[in-house]
Order: C-alpha cells, then structure tokens, then sequence
C-alpha cells in the first residue's frame, strides 16, 4: 500500500516552498493548472508578482519530467501544464497500489456516528432515507481513510407511546402474533400499525384507558418485568421490519450498533444530577431546565432545553446528554456525527452547549449535526401523499425498482427475468441513493423518479452504465492487456481523463473533512463524463495500428472503471458488471 500524491499537490507543494506560502493552486481552462496565489503574497510583502512569479519558473523547469510548460500571466497568475508522461507515470502509480493510491490517515481517530435511526412501531419514512443513505456513506468514506467508526443507530425506541402500546397489548394479547407462517418485514409492520392505530384511538376516547396507560408507563419507566417483556416484543417485531428495509436498501445495519432511547435509561438520572449539581440545569416550574442567553423564542422568552418534565419524565434531550457521555467516556469518540434532519438543528445546538458547559464535551472533541433538508413532492412542497400522510419508504423503494426495471429490460433486451430483477434492484435502489447523496447537504430534492433513473444526466444509472461499458471493453480486448505507456503523447481528452483520475485521493480527503458526500458524487460524474468524451474522441479496441496505444487506452478504462467503482461502493451504490 503505497500513498500517491497528486500531481495538483506536488505543484503545490513545490511551489509553496519556493514562495512559502500556499500557491492556491486551481484547476485552469488556459493550462491544466493556475496559481494565483503570488498576487496576494506579493501585496503582503510589497513585491513585484511577476518577479515573484518569475522567480518559481526559474525554480520549477520545465523539464518535460513534471512540468511541460510554465509560464507567467496577466499581473502575476502562474499557468503550469504537466507532461503527458508525468500524468501516465502517477496514473501507473495509482493503478499499482489497491487503494488507488490513496492514503490511509495518519493519525485515525475513533468517530461515533449516529444516523439509520428509525422509530420503534412507526413506518419509515423518506426523511429515514436520508439519514440513513447519508450516514451509511459518511461512515464508509471515513473508515476507508482509515478511522475507526463506530455506529450507533439512536432508534426511538422509548417515550410515553409505550405506555400505551404495552397496555393495549395487554387487554389485547394475541394482536402482535405472527401468523403461522411466519412472518416478513412488512407483516411485521402491518401488525405493529394495526396495534398502534388502536391503541391510538381507545388512548384518544376511553378516561379509563389512558389512565392505565400512564400508570403502564410508569411501570415500563420502572422497569417491571411483565411490562418490559411486553415492551421488547415490540422492539423485536419493528426490528424485523427495518432490516427488511435495510436490505431492501442494500445497506447493513448490525444489530449490536442498534443502541436506541432505551440504552441510555441507566444514565438518565445521574446525568439529570449532575447538570443539577453544577447549576448547569436549573428547576423551573418543576421542570429541570438549561438555559441560554442567545436562544429565544417568538415572544422574546428564552426557550429551554428540558432536560427532566415536571412529573419527572425524561425527554428526548436526556437522552442525548447520556448518549453524549457515553460515546465520549465509554467508546473514547474523539469525533461525535449526527446525521438527522435539518428540523432538530436547535435540539442539537442546545444539547451541544449544555455538554460543554457540564464538561462532557471538550475543545479536543469534534460534535457536528449534519443536518439534511426536506425531501419534496413535485410541487415543491414536502413530499406527501393526498390524504398528506408520509409516503411509507418501502413503497418508494419498490416503485423505484419497477422503474428501473423497465429501463433494464429496454436496454438490453438478452437479459433473463432473474437477470432483470437484480439489476432492476442495483439500479433503482442506486438511483434512489444517489438522487440523495448528490444533493448537497441541507438543501431539499424533489422525489422524482423519472429523472432518478433516467439513462442521461447527474444520475446512478450514468454512471453504472459508464462502469458495466468499461467492462465489456476490457471483455472485448482479448490478447490485448491494459498497460501504461509514459513515453506516448496523450490526446487532450486523455488528459483530461487522467487528471481527474489523479484527484480521487483529494477528493475523499475533501469529504472527510467536510463530511460533504455530494462531493465523492459529484466527482464521480465527471469522472464518467470525462471518459464519455474520451471514448468518443480516442478508438480503444480500434486504436490506429498501435499496440501500445490500445494498451494505454485500456489502461486508462480499467483504472476509470476501478475509481469508478470504489467510488460507488463508498456512496453505497452496485456496479453490475453488465447492464
Ligand atoms: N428517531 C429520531 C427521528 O426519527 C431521530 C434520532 C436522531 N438521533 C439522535 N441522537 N437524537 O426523528
């Protein structure tokens, strides 16, 4: 495993030491790079900047070794236009090592982060899609460079609707029985709704009902045994029914990672006591309360963070306090995500602050809501049904691989049905993902599945399609083995090609810092795009009479397809050989 830095950074590099300042070096349409930072450095220290500029040409030749051309610009902007062979020779690097080249972190750190968090005896729904198709990239962008990630699914596995469910379960007891046959995800979740709904409406219109349901909650928060026992069974049967989501989804969730609500029930009074103690939190009108000078309220009233109700419930903030003591002291996270929508920004903010002023959280740990936007119908309001109720996710699951399979079956019309439903299954649940993960971070995308899964445009299928061609060229090549050749001069839309190939490194450095997954996306297009125009302007198979010709152009498709490819299985998307 040997790292490779890009060229763009070894320029840089270079450049910086002669100036010893940061070059900012840019991508350039007059040469393949432009460095403008002299003009800057040169105001700062009163200098000349073409002098200045001058003075890295002489330092920098153009030898034909790394730089073919470079020269100075306009008032002191520096143009540099690698050689061909420089650009083969890194490329050959990256093809060499299996990780392209990449390089692990120095010094990884351990990350908690908390996404894939649905609710407990709720369907899932298009805003679950988000944090989980967005967490589960992150997760696997950040262990790819090497940090330890832990996962924790934070799933709403408690709270006063229990109270309610386990005693409708009681005065009801077979209403959860699977039925002989066993019983599937969605089984599951018809019968959890059928429970829900009931228990909703007796909750709603019977005195004594509700009554007996406050005091089951009390039992539950008690932890008596009867009441639990009724209790997991609803954490057991929702459980069946999210994997049979997740799988729909193709994405892993370990059941060891699910540490809901309830897993932090142990620590709730103790962290109550603590904030209590050290005047962090405050009793107001019986509630325990935190709160803050910058954050208020319509009327001009400070909002609080209730951290324990006045009848001594705990909410939704204790929770996340003990959750925030734990991933710090037990799991030793340097770095704490949380991927949720954008709506519970203030909760975050305010359970933030409170843990640093309890000293829980320190200025050597990262905390970070990454919050998402709003899914959208298209009209341009959030995406519901027309009764207004949330469309159930497994439901635009299935309809987006029935798009995709029609698409599959009219493209390629030699595929087997079993052929068609895999692919149908890659290219719609891709589509799905890459439609979210292409969006950048807090803004709101229409659900359109129409574009999703079209062949042309910003879409998964593009870029599948990019991959599977790949690979029937290299299919097609027969004796023919993909091969770099330094010493052959490149067309302009190899180069283009290559040097692009050359930023996958960078550009994953740029997601982990910024935790930023549209950026892997949007990469990965220009990727396929770029060699779309290469393999339009420069024959493969039927390169001229050149061996070595055809050998690098292969070369070239391999390590796009290779990029390509690793790229995907970071946004969690399949890459069918064929299609
Ligand atoms: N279960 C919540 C929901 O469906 C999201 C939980 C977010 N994570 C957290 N640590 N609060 O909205």
């Amino acid at each position: 495993m040997a790292s490779v830095p890009s060229l763009s950074a070894t320029i840089q590099q270079r450049i910086a030491d002669v100036l010893g300042a940061d070059p900012l070096l840019r991508r350039s349409d007059r040469a393949d790079f432009q460095a403008n930072g002299v003009l800057g450095l040169a105001k700062r220290n009163k200098a000349n900047p073409r002098e200045l500029a001058a003075k890295v040409v002489t330092a920098l030749p153009a030898d034909g070794e790394l730089i073919a051309d470079i020269e100075v610009s306009g008032p002191g902007f520096l143009n540099i236009t690698v050689s061909d062979a420089a650009i083969t020779n890194i490329l050959a690097a990256r093809a060499a090592d299996g990780r392209l080249g990449v390089p692990s972190a120095e010094k990884p750190g351990i990350t908690v982060i908390d996404y894939a968090q649905p609710n407990v005896a709720k369907e899932m729904h298009v805003g679950h899609l988000r944090s989980s198709v967005i967490g589960d990239a992150i997760a696997k962008i950040l262990e790819f460079e090497g940090e330890t990630v832990i996962r924790r699914h934070h799933i709403g596995d408690w709270g006063t609707q229990f109270g309610m469910l386990v005693q409708y379960l009681i005065e009801h007891p077979h209403e959860l029985d699977a039925s002989p046959e066993g019983s599937d995800g969605e089984e599951s979740m018809s019968r959890l709704d059928r429970v829900y709904k009931a228990g909703r409406a007796l909750f709603d219109t019977d005195e004594e009902f509700k009554t007996r349901s406050r005091k089951r909650l009390v039992e539950l928060q008690a932890g008596d045994p009867e009441t639990l026992a009724i209790w997991q069974q609803f954490v057991d049967e929702s459980k069946i029914y999210f994997y049979s989501v997740y799988d729909k989804l193709d994405i892993a969730i370990r059941d060891e990672d699910i540490v809901g609500e309830s897993g932090y029930n142990d620590m709730l009074v103790e962290t109550c006591k603590l904030l209590e103690d050290t005047g962090v939190a405050v009793r107001s009108n019986g509630a325990l309360c935190v709160f803050f000078d910058d954050i208020k309220g319509k009327d001009g009233e400070p909002v609080p963070l209730i951290v324990q109700k006045a009848d001594g419930g705990f909410g939704y903030a204790a929770t996340d306090l003990s959750a925030i003591r734990n991933r710090v002291r037990d799991l030793h996270a340097d770095t704490l995500l949380y991927v949720v929508d954008v709506r519970q920004a203030l909760h975050f903010k305010m359970v933030f602050a409170t843990a640093r002023r309890a000293g829980w959280l320190t200025d050597e740990i990262t905390v970070k809501h990454i919050p998402f936007g709003t899914v959208l119908g298209k009209d341009g309001k959030p995406f519901k049904t027309r009764a207004g109720e949330s469309f159930r996710l497994v439901d635009l699951l299935d309809e987006a691989v029935d798009r995709a399979k029609s698409v599959v079956r009219e493209k390629n019309e030699e595929l087997s049905e079993q052929e068609i439903e895999e692919r149908g299954a890659e290219v719609g649940i891709g589509a799905i993902k890459y439609a979210d993960l292409s969006t950048s971070l807090g803004r709101d995308y229409v659900f359109d599945l129409d574009r999703m899964v079209s062949l042309t445009g910003d879409t998964s299928v593009y870029l599948q399609y990019a991959f599977a061609r790949i690979q029937s060229i290299l299919r097609k090549a027969g004796d023919a083995r993909p091969s770099p050749h330094p010493e052959l001069p490149l067309a302009p839309a190899e180069r283009a090609l290559g040097l692009l190939l050359d930023e996958f490194g960078n550009t994953l450095e740029s997601v982990s810092e910024t935790y930023e997954p549209h950026k892997l996306a949007s990469y990965l297009y220009s990727v396929a795009s770029a060699f779309a125009t290469f393999y339009e302007q420069c024959p493969v198979l039927k390169a001229e009479n050149s061996v070595e010709l055809r050998e690098n152009r292969l070369f070239l498709c391999e390590l796009t397809g290779r990029t390509l490819h690793q790229g995907m299985v970071l946004l969690g998307i399949r890459t069918p050989e064929r299609l």
